[in-house]
């Protein structure tokens, strides 16, 4: 470990040398004395944390010894006590370092490495009665976490969190591509690209690229009991956190001991490295359920893209999706092409409310007549199906938490093991039941949102429920620590091709990948090959990008979204479908630049099959595949889905798709030709 010499900043010589360097430099307050200091394993990033004259702590970090995170602010402003910025003194600090391999019961990878240093930074305010807190990073040579710690002290009992100072001062100029905070719930805003100087109140994952080329992603990890953090633009380059605001009070309430979420910051060379950190992911406590073989990653179809479309309800009436008959067959649909689940929303009554606008009147045990749920639970099990629950609950958590258990247990009874949940509401309108027995309204990421979407996933890890979140608090990587949170939506899914104004643009899974998806599994519902919405809305995408998008867009679950009727028009396209797998062995990302194009080849967990997905925004590319990733003694048929030459996302050449096969070995290089709007899928297996 390299730790740079530190002072004693309580003694007589750490003020001198403060005032020395002030004076000698000619600089404000903040050019601060180095109080600790460590680097990443390989020697890539360096932290510094540092202290200056006032007493304001800081921490800036380099990659090769140049500067990405310029000198930023670390503290808080309290509601119920004097604020915790100035006045620090350094108590102590220890290095160590840690490295280990842990294994993903599913994933994008099976092994994991988590090797870093940690820097445990120890301060104290001597003016508030030695007030301490301390402040942990851990450098990987792929990104950065820190976080904070409050101890247990009588000089603070009950933090009350008005606000984070934690500032990230990028230090070259920038282009972001953003999502703004507070807006949509469920992180549904399209994503924006702008100079990082223009853009204002941000979620996170915040994807940057530094003017010299270097990728910076600000995201946070193990975000538990604290509120949601947005960063706010507050100048130049200088990015604060924001916390998401309670409707009743400070930001965040605590009492005792705790620590923060981890602030993370992956850095890499390119769009691809971002992808391939496992940052977040290492910064989560372990597995806590201990086995989760009932957890199953795998495919389902489902009563949902019908609804989309408006061909059938989720409401009762002439027009209902989820009545018996109708499930029935997509149980039989779901058992003659290998699909293990049946997604069956609109099954319950209450959907006549206007459950989207908080009025959600749903039961979530009382099956609406028309729909026999035991039967059907029955009839699929006996298939070797499975239904897939779901429980809209129009965000009114008083109504949903006083029937979950009862739900979960139903669920359980019947040999439901999964459940897809949904949270839609608009900004700031989620109800909450506050301690006084009232319903108020607050931001779904706040810190009350935040302990729900957990509480809702333990209480179904006790029925052995796996749950997919939809209009979800971001993914921070809690599924390491509860791996039954296997999916969640958190991004403008596919849906919007069907109903959204404007709908998804050419560029968005693009963007997706490098953004939205560095935080983990979505639940995209990929796979329309009618590439028509509603009302007659084409999608901005070839078949060949619909297919690619199995492969790009990762979720242990996985829905074939598209009507069977329509796959049943494109039987050589829905080949591809049926085939690729749903959990990695390995994943590598082969090429991407944020918004333009990406391709990633995984490897499948359960053959030595590998499995590629390319796509391109709205022009045309042709990428090159290096096949090194395979096995060099092995011959391997690729079957091609690729945009035929006149394929185009903006004319009816959209459904050109050419499937072809080649003999291919590791060394062998292929050119992937997208069009327009295009992609293309590849499965590769050794031959036989
Ligand atoms: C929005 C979800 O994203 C969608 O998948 C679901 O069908 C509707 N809510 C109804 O719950």
């Amino acid at each position: 470990m390299r730790v740079r010499p530190s002072f004693k900043p309580d003694s007589r010589l750490f003020s001198l040398a403060v005032a020395a360097a002030l004076s000698l430099a000619g600089q404000a307050a903040w050019a601060q004395a180095v109080v600790a200091s460590a680097v990443s394993p390989g020697d890539v990033l360096q932290v510094d944390v540092r202290i200056d004259g006032a007493g304001k702590l800081g921490y800036d970090i380099k990659r090769r010894g140049k500067e990405i995170i310029g000198l930023s602010r670390l503290g808080f402003n309290l509601a119920n006590a004097p604020k915790l910025d100035g006045g620090f003194s350094l108590r102590a600090q220890k290095t160590s370092e840690h490295d280990d391999t842990w294994e993903q019961p599913w994933g994008e990878r099976r092994y994991v490495r988590n090797h870093y240093r940690e820097l445990r930074v120890d301060v104290e305010q001597k003016n508030r009665g030695g007030r301490g807190l301390t402040i942990v990073f851990r450098i990987y040579d792929d990104g950065v976490g820190f976080r904070y710690e409050f101890p247990s002290q009588p000089q603070l009992v009950d933090a009350a969190i008005l606000d984070e100072l934690t500032e990230f001062a990028v230090a070259q100029p920038a282009t972001a591509w953003w999502i703004p905070a507070g807006e949509l719930p469920g992180l549904e805003e399209q994503i924006q690209k702008a100079p990082l100087a223009e853009i204002g109140t941000a979620n996170t994952p915040l994807t940057l690229r530094l003017a010299d080329g270097t990728h910076v992603a600000l995201h946070e990890a193990a975000l538990v009991d604290y509120a949601s953090m947005w960063v706010r633009k507050v100048e130049g380059q200088n990015l604060r956190a924001q916390l998401a605001p309670s409707s009743t009070g400070p930001a965040v309430v605590k009492h005792g001991a705790f620590t923060t979420p981890w602030r993370t910051l992956r850095i890499a060379d390119d769009a691809a490295g971002l992808y391939m950190s496992d940052l977040e992911l290492n910064l989560n406590e372990p597995n806590k359920l201990g086995d989760v073989s009932w957890v199953h990653p795998s495919k389902f179809v489902g009563v949902w893209w019908s609804m989309h479309l408006q061909h059938t309800s989720w409401n009762a009436g002439p027009k209902h999706g989820a009545n018996t008959a109708n499930v029935k067959k997509y149980i039989d649909y779901a058992a003659q092409n290998g699909f293990r689940g049946v997604l069956v929303e609109g099954w319950n009554q209450g959907w006549e409310s206007d459950w989207g606008h908080g009025g959600a009147d749903f039961s979530f045990t009382k099956p609406y007549p028309d729909f026999d749920l035991p039967a059907l639970a029955a009839y699929a099990k006996e298939k070797g199906v499975r239904l897939i629950g779901h429980h809209e609950t129009g965000a009114n958590l008083p109504a949903y938490e006083k029937q979950m258990d009862a739900a979960y247990k139903l669920y359980a009874k019947l040999g439901v093991d999964s459940v897809k949940s949904g949270y839609v509401h608009e900004a700031g309108s989620m109800q909450f039941q506050g301690a006084d027995g009232r319903v108020h309204y607050g931001h779904y990421d706040s810190q009350e949102g935040v302990r729900h979407f957990l509480k809702a996933v333990t209480e179904a890890a006790r029925y052995k429920i796996a749950v997919d979140t939809h209009e979800p608090i971001k993914d921070t990587g809690l599924r390491r620590t509860y791996p039954n949170w296997i999916s969640r939506e958190g991004a403008r899914g596919v849906e919007y091709n069907a109903w959204g104004t404007p709908p998804n643009s050419v560029d968005h899974e693009a963007k997706l990948v490098f953004t939205r998806m560095l935080s983990g599994p979505m639940d995209y519902t990929p796979g329309i090959l009618s590439l028509v919405g509603a009302d007659g809305k084409v999608f901005n995408s070839t078949q060949a990008k619909q297919l690619a998008n199995f492969v790009l867009i990762y979720s242990p679950i996985v829905m074939a979204a598209d009507l069977p009727e329509n796959y049943a028009k494109y039987p050589a396209a829905f080949k591809f479908i049926r085939d690729v797998p749903t959990d990695w062995a390995e994943t590598r990302v082969i090429n991407g630049a944020v918004g333009e194009y990406a391709s990633i080849a995984r490897k499948d967990r359960k053959s030595d099959d590998w499995y590629v997905g390319a796509v391109t925004d709205g022009e045309a590319r042709t990428l090159a595949l290096p096949l090194a990733f395979l096995d060099p003694g092995k011959q391997y048929v690729a079957e091609i889905y690729r945009d035929g030459n006149a394929a185009d996302y903006r004319n009816e050449h959209r459904f050109d798709l050419v499937t072809e096969t080649k003999t291919v070995t590791a060394k062998d290089v292929l050119q992937l030709k997208l069009a327009p709007g295009g992609g293309q899928a590849i499965r590769l297996s050794p031959q036989r």
